[in-house]
């Protein structure tokens, strides 16, 4: 794919420019500490790239509960790098000008302020003045139309971060795939990922619908479900009959509740993913929340051994993975959830689009 936006290596020089960098600091915390870092790690190319071309960096991001506070966050960044926390725009802004070069300050989670989630004009441009250079490396926030994301670009030179190219560059690989393509789609919320369903229903060779989202399918075929999971809306009719649609073959029950695909499902994904050039998955094949891992797990190590390109992503997913070990045995880790899932949709973002010249 040729990416019609700029990434921050064509920024020019960043000596004493202020740069507004959207990042995802939305990680997991516990007891007022950070316990998962890894976002934090993988922006940490363009994080380097900022210091040591000696910006004064505005690092913006948010808590997912806007009541929330990033001061754990702060806590872990400034083991990295030098390093302010601003309480508000007012000191960010005094923060800015006395910044050293090759520093940083962190704002306040961002959805505390009015005008954010709004998009509000007035609001971007108010926080836009802040800097000199706008860079958007929170891919995982990109399809949250939120004045961070989509206001600022517009009233600064505008440019993706590494992190945020590497999401595009990899994930983009789903649209000319290479074949056998199989992909895996798990979790709940059936309404919004059904787009995602029939796109790649025509352009990969193997969809496999698990989770909550295989109950729609049983029903729809009029399979007992019990009190599993299962959708508002009906699964439509015309796709029940695809012949790339794949659901489990065995099931895990609980009670009269559907839990977890069962071994002789994680044994024909196994087996369809040694065959595979490329595996895209997204979301747990289980009620991985209630302790139901073992469809997750069974398929995390199966990709991981296939020997295919492997694209993974979406938080329950990744925390499969990483609690195995064997995150680095994938091709590509996206960081997106809700991110991902759109940006496979409709091959944008809002927060992409605004980045292009
Ligand atoms: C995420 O964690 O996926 C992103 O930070 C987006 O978070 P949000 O769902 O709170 O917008």
């Amino acid at each position: 794919m040729t990416l019609n936006f700029k990434t921050i290596r064509d920024s020019g020089n960043l000596r004493r420019k202020r740069v507004f960098l959207a990042i995802d600091l939305n990680v997991p915390i516990q007891d007022r500490k950070v316990v998962d870092n890894y976002r934090i790690t993988r922006s940490k190319k363009t994080l380097d790239f900022l210091a040591e071309n000696g910006a004064h960096t505005l690092l913006v991001s948010h808590r997912t509960n806007e009541a929330e506070s990033l001061a754990p966050v702060y806590g872990k960044l400034k083991e990295l790098y030098p390093i302010v926390f601003a309480k508000t725009l007012e000191e960010a802004r005094i923060a800015l000008e006395k910044a050293k070069n090759g520093s940083f300050v962190l704002l306040e989670n961002i959805r505390q302020l009015n005008g954010e989630q709004e998009n509000e004009e007035a609001f971007a441009k108010k926080i836009a003045s802040l800097a000199d250079v706008y860079v958007n490396e929170a891919f995982s926030s990109s399809h949250r139309a939120y004045a961070s994301i989509v206001g600022v670009p517009k009233f600064l030179p505008h440019y993706a971060g590494f992190l945020f190219e590497e999401e595009v560059q990899n994930l983009s690989k789903a649209f000319s795939p290479a074949h056998p393509f199989l992909f895996i789609l798990g979790g709940a919320k059936f309404e919004t990922k059904l787009p995602l369903i029939e796109k790649f229903l025509s352009v990969a060779d193997e969809v496999w619908v698990m989770g909550a989202l295989a109950n729609d399918i049983f029903k729809a075929r009029g399979e007992p479900v019990g009190s599993s999971r299962v959708s508002t809306t009906d699964f439509p009719n015309a796709l029940l009959h695809n012949p790339k649609l794949r659901v489990p073959s065995d099931v895990v029950r609980s009670g009269d509740r559907i839990v977890d695909a069962g071994e002789k499902t994680v044994a024909d994904i196994r087996a369809s993913a040694r065959a595979a050039k490329l595996i895209v998955w997204n979301g747990p094949l289980g009620e991985y929340e209630r302790g139901f891992t073992a469809g997750t797990e069974g398929v995390a190590r199966a990709l991981a051994e296939s020997g295919a390109e492997t694209i993974v992503g979406g938080g329950d997913t990744l925390a499969a993975i990483a609690r195995l070990g064997i995150l680095e045995k994938f091709s590509f880790v996206s960081t997106g959830g809700g991110a991902m899932l759109e940006f496979l949709a409709n091959e944008t973002l809002p927060g992409l689009e605004v980045l292009r010249w």
